[in-house]
């Protein structure tokens, strides 16, 4: 693989371009350990900064799930491997898997991730907390370490019962009925009395529906500390591109309708919601399309975040400060990240097709394909070192 050219900023008129703080993805899937044949962290890291983002945190969700402090030490060493040998300096959180059996190891790392991730439903790779008293130990335990607690926030007993129902069903579509909106809407209620018992810090990951939207709102207002994260894909897709696209848009949590979409928009504007990661979940196009029930969720996203976003600040969708805020200060403060003074350079004015062809992931497609979006990044600033970013 070719190592991106470096100049030094100096060297580069960049008078031209708008300047904003690099973006940091507060979510991504960079699947090592164990699942590098669809991304490592050398793929990961060039999609990333052809695409603005020079800071990431990645899920622990891999093959082993990263969940004790050996496995998040072997893992750290990986990444840092992997990204001497790209040549690209990227900044980097991990998030900490929580599960029943492990525990005990949450004080342990606290100071060496972002946060303790818990999936309460089952989604990619084996990781679950299923039953009510591990979940509050694990809520009890980061608080007591003052770790922030992400979730992934579906409940397994509603996404059990809708399996059953809808088993064998060969229609994508059905996808949003097999994680059905109550099963997020439950979750997140859940998540937020126990922050509120345990006084714990709460994040919660890819809202998707506008019931969770209210009682984020709420808990807010009550002064819960809980934050809110959604991803491009909820905002840019509903359940009509089912049709179109099929499987490619099949994610958990799935895309829901028109009226959760507008409503996401809103608490974007409003406060509402903290940040906009990508859940950049790359599986092979192959896997994609395979038939509904056999081909995995999740999609790549980790290189369109910042050209979809600046496209929704051309459209009016909202301004570009608070997109610097959704994508740069907000995860930024949410994660406890070091402070960098990575930026990015965007032609706001520069129009492109998305093919394919751009993406730099190992994955190697996008479900944005064909779409034209105003605004991207020409140069990103990484640690000094001058990265030309435009294809
Ligand atoms: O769609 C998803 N894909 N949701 C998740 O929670 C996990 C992710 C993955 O790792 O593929
Ligand atoms: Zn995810």
């Amino acid at each position: 693989m070719k190592e991106p050219t470096r100049k030094t900023p100096s060297e580069i008129d960049l008078s031209r371009y708008t300047a904003l703080p690099a973006l940091i993805d507060p979510h991504v899937h960079f699947r090592t350990p164990g699942g590098e044949y669809k991304e490592d962290w050398k793929t990961g890291a060039l999609a990333a900064i052809h695409g603005g983002v020079t800071t990431v945190c990645d899920m622990p969700n891999n093959t082993p799930p990263c969940t004790t402090l050996e496995r998040l030490e072997a893992k750290r060493r990986l990444i840092d491997r992997q990204l001497k040998m790209v040549g690209i300096p990227l900044h980097y959180g991990l998030y900490f898997g929580a599960d029943e059996k492990h525990l005990d190891q949450i004080p342990l790392v606290a100071d060496q991730c972002v946060a303790l991730k818990i999936f309460m439903g089952c989604s990619t790779g084996g990781l679950v907390i299923e039953s009510d008293d591990a979940l509050d130990e694990a809520f009890e335990r980061a608080a007591a370490s003052g770790l922030l607690v992400a979730v992934h926030a579906e409940d397994e007993a509603i996404l059990a019962r809708a399996r059953i129902q809808y088993r064998g069903s060969k229609d994508p579509a059905t996808h949003s009925l097999v994680r059905p909106r109550e099963a997020a809407i439950r979750a997140t209620e859940k998540a937020i009395a126990l922050a509120k018992k345990h006084q714990a810090r709460l994040y919660v990951l890819h809202i998707s529906t506008r019931e969770e939207l209210d009682l984020i709102r709420s808990a807010k207002r009550e002064g819960v500390q809980v934050y809110g994260e959604t991803t491009t894909h909820h905002l840019y897709f509903t359940s009509e591109d089912y049709a179109r696209l099929g499987t490619l848009i099949q994610m958990n949590p799935p895309i829901r309708e028109k009226s959760d979409q507008e409503a996401l928009w809103e608490a974007l504007r409003d406060g509402t919601l903290d940040t906009v990661g990508t859940d950049h979940a790359p599986h092979t196009l192959e896997e994609k399309q395979r038939p509904y029930g056999e081909a995995p969720s999740g999609i790549p996203g980790v290189q369109t975040l910042l050209p979809l976003m600046l496209d929704a600040v051309f459209r009016g969708k909202i301004t570009l400060e608070r997109m610097v805020e959704l994508t740069h200060h907000n995860p930024a403060k949410i994660l406890n990240l070091p402070v960098s003074d990575d930026q990015v350079f965007v032609d706001l004015d520069v129009e492109k097709r998305v093919s394919d062809a751009m993406m730099l992931s190992r994955s190697g497609w996008t479900p944005y394909r064909g779409m034209t979006l105003r605004g991207w990044p020409v140069y990103t600033a990484l640690n000094n070192h001058l990265f030309p970013v435009s294809r």
